[in-house]
């Protein structure tokens, strides 16, 4: 029950709320991975930017793949964690040189690939394949943690797989996709970690957080 008032209510708010983001209002693998992987550890509006720079420098898997580590590296350059720009760029080759060019289909084949971990992957599989895979980020662990009332540590491991089996019952079989962009886009502007405007939220009514006034507390996290 408070399951499927949770989606039901993230699914309504999502359309009345969402910010116009220019890699929802695609399925191509190459566009929903190179957003996310410029949105690690970086804030929407400082990403957008080099967003529209990749795109534009290299529209697709092939142009990346053929580019050299200088220009690759000269394009991320102000973005930090830089890493991820190298990683970027071998993944593009390995998917050229292993996949044809095409990005695996589903989850398993996804996390296999150079840079992407458990958050890219499902975040590909879901808006790309539509495959049924739920997406955890800061966002997420934060929304899950408040309405269910979970305590839990997400610092670890434990807490990692407590919140991963979470996530997995409260996905629903239909719009998966939707509901992975609203949970996400509900933690970013609704449910943000200080200070949320809770008597705004559509969800208070039957969030354990809000409800046992411990929004501040949660989530609960040891290594900051
Ligand atoms: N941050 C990381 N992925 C995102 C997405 N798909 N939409 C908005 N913000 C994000």
């Amino acid at each position: 029950l408070n399951i499927k008032y949770f989606t039901d209510q993230l699914l309504h708010w999502y359309p009345l709320h969402q910010r116009d983001l220019p890699w929802r209002s695609t399925d191509d693998p190459y566009i929903i991975w190179l957003s996310e992987i410029i949105l690690q550890q970086t804030r929407v509006t400082q990403g957008l930017p080099y967003f529209y720079l990749f795109l534009e420098k290299f529209p697709d898997v092939f142009s990346l793949a053929k580019a050299t580590e200088e220009e690759v590296m000269r394009c991320w350059q102000g973005l930090g964690y830089y890493s991820r720009a190298r990683n970027l760029h071998r993944c593009a080759k390995e998917i050229v040189a292993d996949h044809g060019g095409q990005f695996p289909d589903n989850y398993h084949e996804l996390l296999k690939l150079k840079g992407v971990g458990s958050y890219t992957a499902a975040a590909i599989a879901s808006f790309a394949f539509k495959e049924k895979v739920a997406v955890l980020d800061g966002n997420v662990f934060r929304v899950l943690s408040r309405y269910f009332g979970i305590s839990e540590d997400i610092s670890g491991t434990s807490g990692k797989k407590t919140f991963q089996k979470l996530a997995n019952e409260v996905i629903p079989d239909d719009l998966s996709d939707v509901y992975n962009q609203a949970v996400m886009e509900f933690g970013a502007l609704q449910c943000v970690p200080r200070s949320p405007v809770c008597k705004e939220c559509p969800l208070a009514l039957r969030c354990f957080a809000y409800q046992h006034q411990a929004v501040e507390q949660l989530p609960y996290k040891t290594k900051r």
